[in-house]
């Protein structure tokens, strides 16, 4: 089936991550160009490296980004211009927990979640969408988290993951008039290598497996199947929506 992506140009935060660089590999096998944004830019190499591995032919570019930097951010997308083309696809995945219980926050641990996850999905939704809008075509995906309904330790991280939620509602409201579709992703716990890699893995796992409707731990790929979903054609009349991608907990 064709999913409507071919030569289109899709901006990946967070795309040296597990998440990002799963869904960056979903795009390119449908035939879009790939641009990885991340801050650690050994990440996005490697990244880069196992996509062009698993899809050979694919174009990915890779460009340093700290999403919580106005002028990083225009500078990224204008790389990213320049190397593939407009951006017609932005997943704004770029995102991290810190948790502490909120006595014990330091202002410093707020900030940085709610810069990273909130704030930079403004600065790079500030960055496409004047191109998207003269173009009459964009699709925005948002990694929210199922944390946005509230965990303990997790004031910082839920509240922002919660304001990804609404912006992408009110942002979906302001840019469907120019076929721009913005949409989230709610992922519960998912088994990437870094979470198999805790000692206290088998626990958590055990855990989370009491209380999932569906007999397995989610993995990156179910993330990204539901974020390329949404890029996709199948879902072009759908906006202001998050999939909650958790095996039903
Ligand atoms: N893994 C999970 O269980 C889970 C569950 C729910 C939601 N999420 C969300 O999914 C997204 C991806 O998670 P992941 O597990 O792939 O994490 P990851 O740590 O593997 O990837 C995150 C990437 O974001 C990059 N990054 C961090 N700060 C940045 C910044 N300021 N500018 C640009 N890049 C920056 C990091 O360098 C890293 O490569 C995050 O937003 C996370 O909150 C993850």
């Amino acid at each position: 089936m064709d999913l409507g992506l071919t030569g289109r140009v899709a901006a990946v935060t967070g795309g040296g991550g597990a998440i990002g660089r799963t869904t960056a590999k979903l795009l390119a096998a449908e035939g879009a160009a790939v641009a990885l944004l991340d801050l650690n830019l050994d990440a996005a190499a490697d990244a880069k490296a196992w996509i062009e591995g698993e899809v050979p032919g694919a174009a990915v570019a890779i460009i340093t980004c700290d999403v919580t930097n106005k002028a990083s951010v225009a500078a990224a997308f204008d790389a990213v211009t320049a190397e593939l083309g407009p951006v017609d696809v932005l997943i704004n995945n770029a995102g991290f927990s810190r948790d502490k219980y909120m006595v014990k926050m330091a202002e410093d641990d707020w900030d940085d979640v709610h810069d990273t996850v909130l704030k930079g999905t403004f600065h790079c939704c500030r960055a496409v969408l004047p191109g998207m809008m003269g173009r009459g075509w964009g699709r925005i995906v948002n990694t929210s988290s199922m944390a946005y309904l509230g965990n303990k330790g997790q004031t910082n991280y839920s509240s922002a993951k919660a304001g990804l939620i609404g912006l992408t509602n009110a942002l979906a409201r302001e840019a469907g008039g120019f076929n721009i579709t913005v949409n989230a992703v709610a992922p519960g716990l998912i088994a990437t290598p870094r979470l198999r890699a805790r000692p206290d893995f088998a626990k958590l796992e055990q855990r989370s497996l009491a209380l999932t409707p569906l007999p397995r731990l989610g993995n990156e790929v179910d993330v990204a199947k539901t974020i390329l979903y949404f890029c996709s054609g199948l879902a072009d009349f759908i906006t202001a929506q998050t999939i909650h991608v958790s095996g039903g907990r």
